[in-house]
C-alpha cells in the first residue's frame, strides 16, 4: 500500500512536470488560435467577441490551451460527429465492462478538437453575450469533467461509477444543445 502510494505520488509528480514544461508552448499555440479565429470573424461577430468580459474571454483561452487538436477546416457539426463517435463507443464499453475501452474513448471525447475559428461562430449572434456564454463552464464540467471522472472509475473496473458519470455527461450534451441549439434541420419550407 505504502508503494502504491508512493508511486502513484511519483507519477503525479511527473505528469506535472511535463506539464508544466510543455506549458509555455501551448499557452503561445493557444493564443495564436484565438488570435488567427478572431482575424478570421466577420465584423458583427468580432464585435461580439471583443466585447466579451474577461472572465468569458479567460475561459476561452482555457479551452484553446486544453484542447490541442485544433482544426483549420472542421465545422463544429463535423466536430460535434466526433464527439458523438467517442460517446457511443463509451456506452457500448460501458455497457460491455471495457473499462479500457471506456476510459480511452472518454479521455479522447474529453479532448475534443476545436472546429475552425473557435465555437464563437457556430453559436447564434444573439447568444455571443456575457449571460448566454455565462452557462458554458458548467457545461464543460460536466461534459468534460464528467468525461475524465468516467474514465478514472472505468480504469479501476467500477463500471457502475462510469455509468453515473456517463449520466452527467449526457445532462451536459442536453444542455448545451438546449440552450444554445434547439432542433436540428428543421425546415424553412414547410408552415
Ligand atoms: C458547448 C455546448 C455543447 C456541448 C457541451 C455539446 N454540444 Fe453538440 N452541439 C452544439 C451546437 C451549438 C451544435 C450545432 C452546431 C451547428 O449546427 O453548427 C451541436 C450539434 C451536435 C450534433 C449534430 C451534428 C449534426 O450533424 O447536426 C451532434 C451529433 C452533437 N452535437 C453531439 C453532442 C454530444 C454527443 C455531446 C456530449 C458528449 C455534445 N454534442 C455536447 C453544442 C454543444
Amino acid at each position: 500500500m505504502k508503494n502504491a502510494l508512493t508511486l502513484a505520488a511519483a507519477a503525479a509528480f511527473l505528469a506535472s512536470a511535463s506539464a508544466f514544461a510543455q506549458a509555455p508552448d501551448e499557452m503561445q499555440r493557444a493564443k495564436e488560435f484565438m488570435q488567427k479565429s478572431k482575424a478570421m470573424m466577420k465584423p458583427e461577430l468580432r464585435e461580439k467577441a471583443d466585447a466579451l468580459p474577461p472572465e468569458i474571454q479567460q475561459f476561452l483561452f482555457k479551452v484553446a490551451v486544453k484542447h490541442t487538436r485544433r482544426s483549420d477546416t472542421l465545422t463544429m457539426r463535423q466536430v460535434m460527429q466526433e464527439l458523438l463517435a467517442d460517446y457511443q463507443a463509451v456506452a457500448g464499453a460501458i455497457a460491455t465492462d471495457n473499462g479500457e475501452l471506456a476510459a480511452d474513448a472518454a479521455r479522447r471525447l474529453a479532448h475534443h478538437r476545436l472546429p475552425r475559428g473557435g465555437m464563437l461562430p457556430y453559436l447564434a449572434l444573439d447568444k455571443i453575450n456575457a449571460k448566454d456564454l455565462g452557462v458554458l463552464p458548467a457545461m464543460e464540467e460536466a461534459v468534460e469533467g464528467g468525461a475524465m471522472k468516467l474514465a478514472a472509475a472505468a480504469e479501476k473496473g467500477d463500471m457502475a461509477a462510469a455509468a453515473r458519470h456517463f449520466g452527467d455527461v449526457t445532462a451536459g450534451c442536453v444542455a448545451c444543445h438546449a440552450h444554445f441549439r434547439g432542433q436540428p434541420g428543421v425546415s424553412a419550407r414547410l408552415k
